[in-house]
Formats: structure tokens, sequence, C-alpha cells
């Protein structure tokens, strides 16, 4: 069942089940994943954490690829569950107020990823998911060609994604950009060779675009302010949809209610590569090989915005 604008309800897929559903059903939820950006699984009971990692890895890679820290809460100190929450007692504060993917650090990033609601919190708080092929077809033509010059250098491991790619599954032309984790992006010259940083100024234009894109998307029938109900577990097509914690989901428990989402990550089918010739990894760490501009390595990368939060 569609949910308005985008996303789907699924009910009646039991993800405790021991075996996954037949392959075609599997392929039909992943290409639903990729055209409506996320399937949100309706549980009549609440799964356990072994249902959830069990039912995350149906997708992509078809196994957990889990990087992550692990908070003491963590259930059996599952090395595979991400633990967020709004009180730090219970798991990890303040993660992902910007739009991002995850993995973005990888060369093949996530294909997937999981977050099951452990408790809502009363007051709400919720994740915005914005669907990055309808993103790139709402930029005016002369700056989707202008994006389709452009890779992104991951400011923690200088991996090199390109910033337009096309869906796998989908086949759209989808935007991409981390918004607290780049540390450079490179433009091909357009009428000669090789290539160029962008500079403060550009690349402060730039994050503020791609924002501004993803949040027009609230209002134009793109993007979502999801809010989880008890039980909701989501997966998400993690080279369609973007997303960011909305603000309530980081306002303390005491004022908004206890929140606990368990996050999983599902490996990456193929690497992201970047056009051109770039390779799927540059020293960030090093000095830029592409002359002056931002060239930053480590933390958050550039800061686009001097006001916003920015936490990975
Ligand atoms: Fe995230």
């Amino acid at each position: 069942m569609p949910i308005d604008p985008i996303g789907a309800e699924v009910h009646g897929i039991d993800l405790s089940a021991q075996n996954p559903p037949p392959p075609e059903v599997i392929e039909a939820l992943e290409r639903e994943m990729a055209q409506r950006g996320f399937l949100v699984f309706k549980n009549e009971k609440q799964l356990t954490e072994q249902d959830f990692l069990r039912a995350s890895s149906w997708w992509g890679g078809r196994d957990l690829h889990s990087t992550h820290g692990v908070h003491p809460a963590t259930p059996g100190g599952n090395r595979h569950i991400f633990r967020l929450s709004n009180d730090p007692r219970h798991g990890i504060p303040g993660v992902g107020p910007q739009w991002h993917n995850d993995g973005s650090f990888n060369t093949d990033t996530f294909s997937h990823a999981g977050y099951h609601i452990i408790r809502p919190a009363e007051k709400g708080g919720g994740t915005c998911f914005a669907h990055q092929g309808a993103a790139f077809d709402a930029l005016p033509l002369q700056r989707q060609a202008f994006w389709r010059r452009l890779s992104s250098v991951n400011s923690a491991s200088g991996v090199v994604h390109p910033a337009v790619h096309k869906h796998p599954i989908s086949g759209r032309l989808s935007l991409w950009l981390h918004l607290g984790m780049t540390g450079a992006v490179i433009e091909k010259r357009q009428d000669e060779e090789g290539f160029r940083l962008l500079d403060a100024d550009e690349l402060k234009q730039l994050c503020h675009e791609y924002n501004d894109i993803l949040d027009a998307g609230l209002s134009n029938g793109y993007a979502i302010a999801f809010e989880y109900q008890e039980r909701d577990c989501i997966f998400i097509d993690n080279l369609a949809v973007a997303h960011r914690a909305t603000p309530e989901a980081h306002r303390h428990a005491d004022e908004q209610g206890l929140r606990i989402l368990h996050r999983s990550t599902v490996r990456g089918m193929k690497d992201l590569a970047p056009d051109f010739g770039l390779p799927l990894r540059l020293r960030i760490r090093g000095p830029s090989p592409f002359g002056e501009g931002v060239w930053q390595a480590g933390g958050v990368g550039f800061r686009w915005d001097d006001d916003i939060a920015m936490q990975n």
C-alpha cells in the first residue's frame, strides 16, 4: 500500500520467518524500495534483534556490513545493531541531523539499511526521507549538467562517489551527496581536460542547493517526514533515498519521551564508482591533487553552514 507521497506499507509478510520469501517476492519488494524509496513493514508482534538482522540480509548484498560503534545498552552487545536514542543512557544521541546516505565512507556504500523502532517517543520524532531520483529531476537542466560533472570525496576515508549516478534497479539518474562527511567536491572541467576543486563559496552553495532541493520534496511530493508507530520496521534503498533525523528525534527524552531505534546496514552490491576515470579513493589526508579549493580531511568534513548540527 503506497504511502503519500513516497514509501509503501507492507502487510502480511512475517519478518520473523526463518526463511526469506520466494525470490520473486524479494525482487518485487526490492523494486518497490528502489521506486518508492522505502518500505514500512507493519508487524503484529515486536521483532527480536535476530529477526530484524535476519530480515535485513534478505536485500541487496544479502549480508550485514557493520562499521559503527556499539552502545553499551545494545542487547547482547550485538555488533550489527547501531542503537540510537534521545537519551545517551539508552543509545547514541544526535546522529544524522543533515541529509545523507549511510556508509558513504565505503566505496560500495550500503545497498539498504533497516530502521527498527524499539520505542517511539510519546511526542514523536521520526526520520525524513527524500527520493534522490526525483530530486535530480527537480533541478533546472543547466544545474543537472553541472551536477553530472561533480564527484564528492569523503572526509573520513577519501572515497570518491559521483554526485549523480544511475540507480542500478530503477535506472533513474539520482543525486548523491553527504551533508555531514564531505571533504571535497571535484569538477570535471567542461571544455578542457582535467579537474578542479570547488572553492569554499562554491561548495557552500552546492551543499545548500542539495539541502534545499531535498527539503523542497517535503512540499513538492518526493520527500516525507516519517513518524514511526510501534513495531514498525523500515527498510530503505540506500541508493534511492537520502535521509536525516527530524529535529524532534533529537529532542531530549525528558521533553519528548524516550525514543530508541535500532539500525542495520546491508552490504553493497558493487562500488558506487566515480566517472571520468577518477579513482575509487584519494588521499584526503595528503595534499590536494587538484590544486586550490576545499580539501578537508576528518570529522564532519566541510562545514557548509555555521549554525547547524552535524554528527555522524
Ligand atoms: Fe543515517
